[in-house]
């Protein structure tokens, strides 16, 4: 990520937007269960949301400093930060009730390892558990703000395929958060 982009992630403002605005859409779409698997935690302000709410977050992040940064922060929470890739984490299969996925998937290069990511999540979750994700809009505004940095939006319009065929039921897109969000949720049969 730029550090423009880092430093916002890590903000008292991006971590009161979430309050606002994402924690109550997380509230209303899915029972989390108790073992939550997070993928590209960042700075982990979304892992914060999580990690008052379920008895344990298991969060993914590829970046080695940010995974080193974030373990350091959440020592001896119910929190376990793996450095590791979303796409071929490694962990077991049918494990978990719940993998979310908050504005990352943009910063995966390739489409085919955005669906190689799809189809880890629906390998280690439980039958029955739910998939929930954020991601961003293509327009001006965020390519700007992802200068230098990867950005590889997903297409709303062929995101409901692209789970299925990573073998989600039950899929529920909203395509247009504000202008700038996609936000979905998918079931694994
Ligand atoms: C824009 S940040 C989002 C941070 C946080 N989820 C939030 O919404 O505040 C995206 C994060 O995904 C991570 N990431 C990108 N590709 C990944 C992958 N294949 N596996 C795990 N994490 C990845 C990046 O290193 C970055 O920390």
């Amino acid at each position: 990520m730029n550090q423009t982009h880092l430093d916002f992630l890590g903000s008292p403002e991006w971590g009161e937007m979430l309050k606002a605005d994402v924690l109550p859409w997380i509230e209303a779409a899915s029972d989390l269960g108790d073992d939550v698997l997070e993928v590209g935690p960042g700075p982990g302000l979304t892992t914060d949301l999580l990690r008052g709410r379920v008895q344990k977050v298991t969060a993914v992040e590829l970046d080695p400093d940010l995974a080193t940064a974030l373990a350091e922060r959440l020592a001896g929470t119910n929190v376990e930060v793996i450095h590791g890739d979303a796409s071929d984490t490694g962990l077991a299969s049918d494990r978990f009730s719940a993998v979310t996925c908050f504005s990352m998937l943009h910063h995966i290069p390739e489409p085919e390892t955005q669906d190689r990511l799809f189809a880890e999540m629906c390998r280690v979750l439980r039958s029955g558990g739910t998939f929930l994700g954020i991601d961003s809009r293509d327009n001006d505004m965020i390519r700007e703000f992802h200068v230098d940095d990867v950005f590889t939006p997903v297409d709303p319009a062929t995101l409901p395929a692209r789970l299925e065929s990573a073998g989600f039921g039950d899929v529920t897109i909203e395509p247009d958060v504000s202008g700038f969000q996609i936000r979905f949720r998918a079931t694994k049969p």
